[in-house]
């Protein structure tokens, strides 16, 4: 091992993401571009991701199309340009691949509200209830659910369990309401949410429709009942996108992490987005976990091939099946 890699590998123990310096004057995209062709890697990006990065990817998508492309991709690494949750969920689906994340702590708030432990004794109280989960949750939360879902599939995942069968939905109360109003299904539901959607300010949006009247709110389901009720069109990510490409308004305030904004300005570049204002003065609609990956960390995390997500074998191999079914029931509704 060359000393410029050992620093690299004690500074990952110690700080648990590469830390090092970057020389200003590299061409990163150009680098970037090198070592995915050296390395057989692949890079997939969520679209919440900084512009720069989606402009790299050779994939860009929501959370089901990026499992869909982890489970799929023949190349030898995969580089995830998402958070923490994402990479466990390509590790699972392609277990003999290399799975790297450019910085360990790209976490998600919703995935920690709920700890798989106390989930295990919630789940107790509800032993005749199936466990869908929504996949923004860990590799062991995976392993104590029957089914997973996207904000994609989610609908045709509840529709695809018998009416007589009750249901745990987690660990999203946002999504889960949401679920119950479209489905009719009654639901139990974990008590969780996700910081950067739960931030919307009622008030300002209301502010911003009347300062444009034309513009319709779009919504992602993770937003509060009291935004979601307001809403113009509720989706996913990509279903946002294809809304602003396809319906006939020229401006949309966007209540999601704004770094979906980049594509939908790209597919429609004579649309005016606004994003969502919170309910403060600071940025807190960015989700500061998929801000944590840059270009630099993304170069080093190629040029190192690390940090590398890892999960122990019964993880994968118990975890894997809740999203294999929800894969099964995609395939299925041609999503
Ligand atoms: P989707 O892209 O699947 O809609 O998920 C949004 C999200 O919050 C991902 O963290
Ligand atoms: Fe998690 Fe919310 Fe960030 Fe998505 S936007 S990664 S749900 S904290």
């Amino acid at each position: 091992m060359s000393a410029e890699i050992d620093l690299a590998t004690r500074n990952l123990k110690r700080r648990g993401y590469l830390d090092l310096d970057v020389d200003p004057t590299l061409d990163l995209a150009e680098e970037i571009n090198r070592l995915k062709k050296e390395r057989n890697a692949v890079i997939l990006a969520h679209y919440y991701q900084e512009s720069e990065i989606q402009d790299i990817a050779d994939y860009i998508g929501d959370s089901l199309g990026l499992s869909q492309q982890a489970a799929s991709t023949d190349a030898d690494i995969i580089v995830f340009a998402g958070v923490h949750f994402m990479a466990e969920t390509a590790k699972m689906l392609s277990p003999q691949k290399k799975v790297l994340l450019p910085d360990l702590k790209a976490g998600c708030s919703l995935a920690d509200s709920c700890p798989a432990p106390v989930f295990a004794k919630f789940k107790e109280k509800y032993p005749d209830h199936i466990v869908v989960s929504y996949i923004n949750c860990t590799a062991e939360l995976k392993t104590l659910t029957d089914i997973c879902c996207t904000s994609t599939n989610a609908r045709h995942v509840i529709d695809s369990i018998p009416l007589d069968q009750p249901i745990i939905f987690a660990p999203d109360v946002n999504l889960g309401r949401w679920l119950i109003k479209e489905t009719g299904r009654d639901m139990v539901l974990w008590n969780g949410s996700c910081m950067v959607h739960e931030i919307f300010s009622h008030e300002k949006i209301t502010k911003l429709k009347i300062a444009h009247p034309n513009a319709a709110l779009i919504a992602h389901p993770e937003c509060e009942a009291h935004i979601l009720d307001m809403a113009d069109h509720v989706g996913s990510t990509s279903s946002l996108l294809r809304f602003t490409r396809e319906s006939p308004h020229s401006e949309y305030i966007v209540a999601t992490e704004p770094g979906i904004i980049h594509q939908m300005e790209l597919a429609a570049p004579d649309k005016v987005f606004y994003p969502a204002p919170p309910n403060n003065t600071c940025a807190c609609n960015e989700c500061p976990h998929m801000k944590r990956n840059t270009m630099e960390k993304l170069y080093l995390c190629m040029k190192y091939e690390m940090p590398e997500i890892t999960l122990p074998e019964w993880v994968i191999e118990k975890g894997v099946k809740s999203i294999d079914r929800m894969l099964e029931i995609s395939a299925r509704a041609g999503l």
